[in-house]
């Protein structure tokens, strides 16, 4: 097993909706998105864009306050975090692996804001490094398939229109 990555450009916020919702349709059960990046750079956009693509119709915010939010109603489950203001101990205490097992709650899709704040990661997993190009809508979207089943995702073609634009 080797990391295969990607580099898209986002231009606008119209296109990160996009690329979640080719994204989304490639997800299956029990897969992690570990979301990395800064304040602003588009994580939550990306959420919610996924989550629309998952069938998920209630309204995402961020979950900067109430730390996971649980979406039921998709094709797949949906579980958001948000790990900005929890210190290594709290991240722990969470005991998020409980949402990858799936004996406690059904598999689903797991979608990680602030995944820096992990201190262990799942044995496989989906990372998305945000960041913001100058100062502009344009963002920088590096993908990266931590397991063999991400190959579809890495080397999707609608995706690749994302890439390498100017
Ligand atoms: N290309 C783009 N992709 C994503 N978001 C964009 C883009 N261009 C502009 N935006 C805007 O940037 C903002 C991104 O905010 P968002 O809440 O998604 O960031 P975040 O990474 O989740 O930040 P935080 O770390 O505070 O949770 C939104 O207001 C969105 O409309
Ligand atoms: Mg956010």
């Amino acid at each position: 097993m080797f990391d295969q990555s990607l580099l898209l450009i986002s231009s606008h916020l119209a296109d990160t909706n996009k690329i979640a919702l080719i994204i989304a349709k490639l997800l299956d059960a029990g897969v992690v998105l570990l979301l990395y990046g800064n304040l602003g750079s588009g994580k939550t956009a990306f959420v919610k864009a996924l989550a629309a693509g998952i069938g998920v119709e209630a309204t995402i915010t961020s979950p900067t306050f109430t730390l996971i939010d649980e979406y039921d109603c998709g094709r797949l489950s949906l579980y958001h975090m948000d790990l900005y203001r929890l210190s290594s101990q709290e991240v722990k205490d969470l005991h998020l692996e409980e949402y990858w097992r799936g004996i406690d709650f059904p598999l689903g899709v797991v979608a990680i804001e602030w995944a820096e704040r992990l201190e262990i990661l799942p044995d496989t997993y989906l990372k998305l490094s945000f960041s913001r190009l100058a100062d502009s809508d344009r963002r920088e979207i590096q993908i990266t398939g931590k397991g063999d089943q991400f190959n579809k995702i890495i080397s999707n073609q609608s995706l690749l229109e994302f890439c390498n634009r100017d």
